[in-house]
């Protein structure tokens, strides 16, 4: 049998890849899955327990014992989670505890599929380097935030659109800059800029460049 496919989205907050990622996975019958829950999931859990995120023993611990059923129905989206994620994703000890869980998905995606599309910030560099096909997902910094806060305005109706552009500035500036798996853009990562893209426009264009890949390993 044939070894798993594998699709990379990386990129900074907002940009889309977790919807590309959904759609990419439904249209190839892949299996999906969201790494910045792991990294939510770790955070949810220690803001729960009123431990400080900034506690490296008490996060590696975490992210030791962490499943996804953990966060089944649990609020992850929320700005105090994005913000305590990328705290704890700076941290060595946790992002080792969950690299396997994640290489293990790729390798031998859930149910049986073919292949499995992960969103993150270094699936195409230090997760899966071997990806099939990486791309990165970016868009301007004024339509990311804009996106997210209309998403999360709904549940807290005062939150306004310049929090949301500080909260993601924040948090990718902390992306980018540390030393562990840092987000960057792999050599081999496709270009995906959805600043001026519809969804389907943005699908439409990740198809395409599938496509193009799955006809090289056929032909
Ligand atoms: O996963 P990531 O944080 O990169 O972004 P997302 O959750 O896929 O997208 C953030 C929001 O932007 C969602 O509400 C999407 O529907 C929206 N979006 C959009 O309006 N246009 C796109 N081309 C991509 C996403
Ligand atoms: O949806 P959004 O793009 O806002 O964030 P996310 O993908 O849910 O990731 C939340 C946080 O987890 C990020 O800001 C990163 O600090 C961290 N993360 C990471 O370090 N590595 C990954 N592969 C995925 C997420």
């Amino acid at each position: 049998d044939r070894k798993s496919f594998v699709v990379a989205l990386d990129g900074p907050a907002a940009s889309g890849k977790g919807t590309l990622g959904r759609l990419i996975a439904d249209h190839y019958g892949f299996a999906y899955l969201d790494t910045g829950s792991l990294y939510r999931g770790v955070a949810r859990r220690l803001l729960d327990a009123g431990a400080d995120p900034g506690d490296e023993a008490a996060a590696a611990r975490a992210a030791k014992e962490f499943s996804l059923d953990q966060i089944d129905g649990r609020d992850i989206r929320t700005r105090e989670v994005g913000a305590a994620a990328s705290k704890v994703a700076a941290m060595p000890s946790v992002r080792a505890a969950l690299l396997d869980f994640q290489r293990r998905f790729a390798a031998n995606p859930p149910g049986g599929a073919r292949g499995a599309v992960l969103d993150g910030r270094d699936i195409g560099t230090v997760v899966c380097p071997e990806a099939d096909v990486k791309f990165f997902v970016v868009a301007s910094p004024e339509v990311r935030a804009r996106r997210r806060w209309l998403e999360l305005r709904a549940a807290r109706p005062s939150l306004t659109e310049r929090e949301v552009f500080e909260d993601l500035a924040e948090r990718d500036a902390r992306d980018a800059a540390r030393a562990d798996a840092p987000m960057t853009r792999a050599e081999d990562a496709e270009l995906l800029d959805t600043t001026h893209l519809t969804i389907e426009a943005a699908f439409a264009a990740a198809r395409r460049v599938i496509d193009g890949v799955f006809q090289r390993c056929e032909g």
